[in-house]
């Protein structure tokens, strides 16, 4: 039986009154965890204030040193992160990050015992020419060819197209393709494809995450714009039952 996931992607949002906010609502699930993905430099106050299961958005792929502006695993470590997204969309569009340099910062967070939050997907173009298989092999193949992904790590799958846009993938059409990444990953292991959990994201909201909830292999959300709200991500978490 795999648990739940619902974790909310602040992306470059929010403030410490927010972090307050839900430090003071305090969400609970009794099936689902939660997870608060945040910019880096509101983790440190929301560990203090007692929000658990805090993650890093991004990470670099270097130790430590001369890299003006970065934040190191060990830094997010020291600050309370367990987990950390990384290969979200935005950094892949906007920061030019390929499967290589995610590998390497995928080490680092295993070197600190970071939990992967593994982002992957494919763009509009990509939907329409009815690639969207070859592109999440592409971006799955050379981790688990590194060794990279294990039961632990956390999948998910966000079609660039609905990320942002208040157009969700269909839930028909996100477990489909949940289901293909669960193939993919169990050509090397097929007891870590059952395990691994599977999110979907892209314009999850109240409304729609009991139907994209309800199906097999969607074990959870990664949620933008929707988990700046407290009610709105309370709604999200309560999908799961
Ligand atoms: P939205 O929920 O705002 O579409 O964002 C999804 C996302 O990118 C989460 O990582």
């Amino acid at each position: 039986m795999r648990k739940s996931i619902v974790a909310a992607n602040w992306k470059m949002n929010g403030n410490s009154q927010l972090v307050a906010d839900f430090a003071q609502t305090q969400l609970q699930s009794n099936v689902a965890e939660i997870i608060y993905g945040l910019p880096a430099i509101l983790i440190s106050q929301a560990k203090s204030l007692g929000l658990k299961n805090i993650a890093g958005e991004d990470v670099s792929a270097n130790k430590n040193g001369a890299f003006t502006g970065e934040i190191s695993a060990v830094m997010l470590k020291e600050q309370g992160a367990e987990f950390c997204i990384i290969g979200h969309s935005e950094r892949r569009q906007y920061h030019g990050e390929n499967e290589k340099l995610l590998a390497e910062k995928w080490a680092r967070l295993n070197e600190e015992n970071i939990a992967v939050i593994y982002c992957i997907g494919e763009t509009e173009a990509e939907y329409d020419a009815g690639i969207t298989k070859s592109v999440l092999e592409r971006q799955l193949n050379p981790m688990l060819a590194a060794g990279l992904i294990d039961e632990n790590t956390v999948i998910a799958y966000e079609p660039v197209w609905a990320i942002g846009t208040g157009k969700a993938a269909t839930a028909e059409y996100a477990e489909k393709t949940h289901q293909e990444i669960r193939e993919i990953i169990s050509r090397q292991s097929a007891d870590v494809a059952s395990k691994i959990r599977i999110l979907y994201g892209g314009s999850v909201k109240a409304n729609n995450a009991e139907e994209l909830a309800n199906m097999e292999n969607i074990d959870g959300f990664l949620v933008g714009g929707a988990s700046l709200k407290i009610n709105e991500f309370k709604q999200i978490i309560e999908a799961f039952k």
